[in-house]
């Protein structure tokens, strides 16, 4: 249990951190909630992984997330990983327990369906099938959270074919592979639709794909929030589809973390969300 007396100390690991917004969030809860407190963004070295994560009890620290290129890495280094984060195949939250051992934990998937929830309360994962373009991490983590959610039928579509071929085969049915050529056809009937590329970004290209085909009830999600309405969101939003940014995922993922490390699980408001649109 987490000692509400004492100066709670959180942050995140990765290389390079400046970019991330992670900060951010959790200090405006610790305000918020009027707990002493500071969330940081630690700059760590892929050779120091270890050794950071093995000073963060030493450190008094409660726990820390973790960003690129750590995720994946910290699985052959903390004490003990939930099942989740075995199954996603990366770590993003790191929990210091009382004796000082080290417990891994994803919140990703789980962010991203509550994303779900607070745009549409009323979703159900399996109103219709889940159509998931991409097959990194991001995509994992995703497939992971709707497979707990109670999607019946996830359909994967990446460039590279093997790499989805390679998530269905490690979470099974309901999850299944397609070639990356019929994505478009395949949006007929869907509940919801996932872009988890980073096409659509800031600099990059819009994702390749025509929504003629997908319901006009169903989400359409994007895990990239710069910028906030992407063009697959605009074109989500012109046909008359519900649009998911992808700011939501990051907000989301963020509130157990902060439950875990101080004992109190934090709101996504309006004025947190304001405040990271405002930093974009
Ligand atoms: P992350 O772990 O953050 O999801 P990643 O592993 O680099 O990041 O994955 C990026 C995703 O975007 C991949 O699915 C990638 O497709 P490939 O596996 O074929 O590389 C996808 N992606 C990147 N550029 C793309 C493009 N121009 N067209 C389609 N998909 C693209």
């Amino acid at each position: 249990m987490p000692n509400h007396h004492s100066f709670i100390l959180a942050g995140v690991m990765g290389w390079p951190i400046g970019h991330s917004r992670s900060p951010k969030i959790h200090n405006c809860w610790f305000a918020q909630y009027g707990l002493k407190g500071a969330y940081v963004p630690l700059k760590v070295e892929p050779a120091k992984l270890e050794t950071a994560l093995r000073a963060l009890p030493a450190l008094g620290f409660s726990g820390c997330n973790l960003t690129i290129p750590h995720k994946e890495a910290a699985l052959t280094v903390l004490d003990r990983i939930e099942e989740n984060a075995a199954r996603i195949g990366a770590v993003n939250c790191v929990v210091v327990e009382p004796d000082g051992a080290l417990t891994g934990k994803n919140y990703d998937g789980y962010g991203f369906v509550a994303s779900l929830y607070e745009a549409a309360p009323k979703w159900q994962a399996a109103s219709g099938p889940c159509i998931v373009i991409g097959a990194g991490g991001a995509a994992r983590a995703i497939v992971s959270g709707l497979i707990d959610a109670g999607a019946k039928e996830i359909r994967l579509f990446n460039r590279t074919r093997a790499r989805a071929e390679k998530i269905a085969a490690d979470f099974g049915a309901p999850v299944a592979a397609y070639p990356w050529e019929e994505r478009h056809e395949a949006l007929a009937g869907a509940g919801l639709l996932v872009n988890a590329t980073s096409q659509g970004m800031i600099g990059q290209e819009p994702l390749d794909l025509s929504l003629d085909a997908l319901p006009t009830t169903a989400l359409v999600a994007d895990i990239v929030y710069a910028p906030l309405e992407t063009p697959l969101l605009a074109a989500a939003r012109r046909m008359g589809a519900t649009p998911v940014d992808g700011l939501g995922m990051l907000l989301h993922q963020a509130r157990p973390a902060f439950r875990d490390w101080t004992g109190t699980m934090p709101d996504v408001t309006p004025a947190l969300r304001a405040l990271i649109v405002a930093d974009l």
